[in-house]
């Protein structure tokens, strides 16, 4: 136990640990230290947060994708699914409801779908930029060109979020078809950096063979890239692809890794997941008083929320769902934190 808590001193004091260190860390930890990182947790994010919880509406434009990952529910070999793509009016309406709830940073997010082109997105940015110029517009559209990325920036998106899935290029193999590959996705977010973007990543927790000492290379990779925020939720089978009968992640390791997050980089910003919230009824509530400090309703029109499933039994794809605004709203004040609707940029 002492040996425990003075890791995660060590953590907080100096933002690094070994790759010995962290396993043993994630490998020992048990509720006692969860609590105690908790606690540290929370005070970091009161210091630079407050009891701020950021809202960023979500906006899933395209259920069509090119790739074949194994885990998703949207992977090109997936039959089942059933397609869509939002039209560029059907996108800008949404912005304009969501700027109506009060939202202030949109993310547009699909699957790597070739219908829209270079031209067609920087279009769409471009529109929505020249309507809203005090919104942030987050991208999340998988791997593209560095060329595509700084046209796309150019046109006045600002954020873009990119999940390294996993940092250990073995365990990235047994994730996906050979085609992709984990340096290939770590270029990607290095080249967002550098082009100006405040950049995302993040990972599934326990996916399919993921080990403590793969989890040791995830937060190893990201103390490195330093990201603006990183995105963590619970692997969640889904039955139409080839990892349906796997184990899902646990909310208490995830938990636990998001309180680790943001000791070791305090002024994260941390979505509390929508998977986080589809395996616990109260995941996002817990995933904030573990450090978490955002969250990211679905702004999609309702009849095709239900079609973006990258797991099963996804939350907030029913009727009820119409406004997650409120919603959160209400979960929220139950923690004693506040959702904000500006920009909720990155604390300098
Ligand atoms: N369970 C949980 N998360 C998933 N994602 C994709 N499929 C699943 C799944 N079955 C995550 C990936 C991806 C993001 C858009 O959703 O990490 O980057
Ligand atoms: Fe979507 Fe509660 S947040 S219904």
């Amino acid at each position: 136990m002492d040996k425990l808590k003075q890791l995660i001193d060590k953590l907080e004091e100096t933002s690094r640990l070994s790759k010995e260190e962290w396993i043993f860390l994630i490998e020992n930890r048990s509720e006692t230290v969860a609590e105690y990182l908790f606690e540290k947790a929370r005070k970091w994010q009161h210091k630079y947060y407050g009891n701020h919880v950021y809202t960023r509406g979500l906006i899933e434009f395209t259920n069509y994708c090119k790739n074949d990952c194994y885990y998703c529910g949207i992977r090109r070999s997936n039959q089942n699914a059933d397609r869509y793509r939002l039209t560029r009016e059907q996108i800008i309406e949404c912005c304009q409801i969501g700027y109506g709830l009060g939202f202030r940073t949109f993310v547009l997010q699909g699957g790597e779908d070739g219908w829209f082109t270079q031209k067609r997105l920087e279009e769409i940015v471009r529109a929505i930029r020249e309507s809203y110029p005090d919104c942030a517009i987050t991208l999340s559209l998988g791997e593209r060109s560095k060329e595509s990325y700084r046209r796309l920036f150019e046109a006045g998106a600002d954020r873009y979020l990119l999940r390294h899935e996993t940092a250990d290029e073995g365990h990235y193999r047994n994730l996906h078809p050979a085609e992709l590959s984990a340096a290939q996705r770590r270029q990607c977010l290095w080249d967002l950096k550098e082009i100006g973007y405040q950049t995302g990543t993040g990972f599934m927790v326990g996916s399919p063979g993921q080990t403590a000492a793969h989890l040791a290379e995830d937060m190893m990779l990201i103390r490195k890239l330093e990201p603006h925020m990183v995105g963590i939720g619970p692997f969640v089978p889904h039955h139409d692809t080839p990892f349906a009968a796997e184990k899902g992640g646990t909310v208490e390791l995830t938990l636990f890794l998001i309180g680790l997050l943001r000791i070791m980089l305090p002024k994260l910003l941390l979505p509390a997941t929508t998977a986080l919230g589809t395996i616990d009824a109260r995941g996002r509530e817990k995933g904030i008083l573990a450090g978490a400090n955002v969250v990211m309703p679905n702004l999609s029109p309702t009849d095709v929320r239900k079609k973006y499933e990258l797991y099963d039994n996804k939350i907030c794809t029913g009727d009820e769902a119409a406004e997650c605004r409120t919603c959160l709203n209400r979960r929220m004040e139950s923690i004693g934190y506040q959702l904000v609707v500006d920009r909720g940029d990155f604390c300098q």
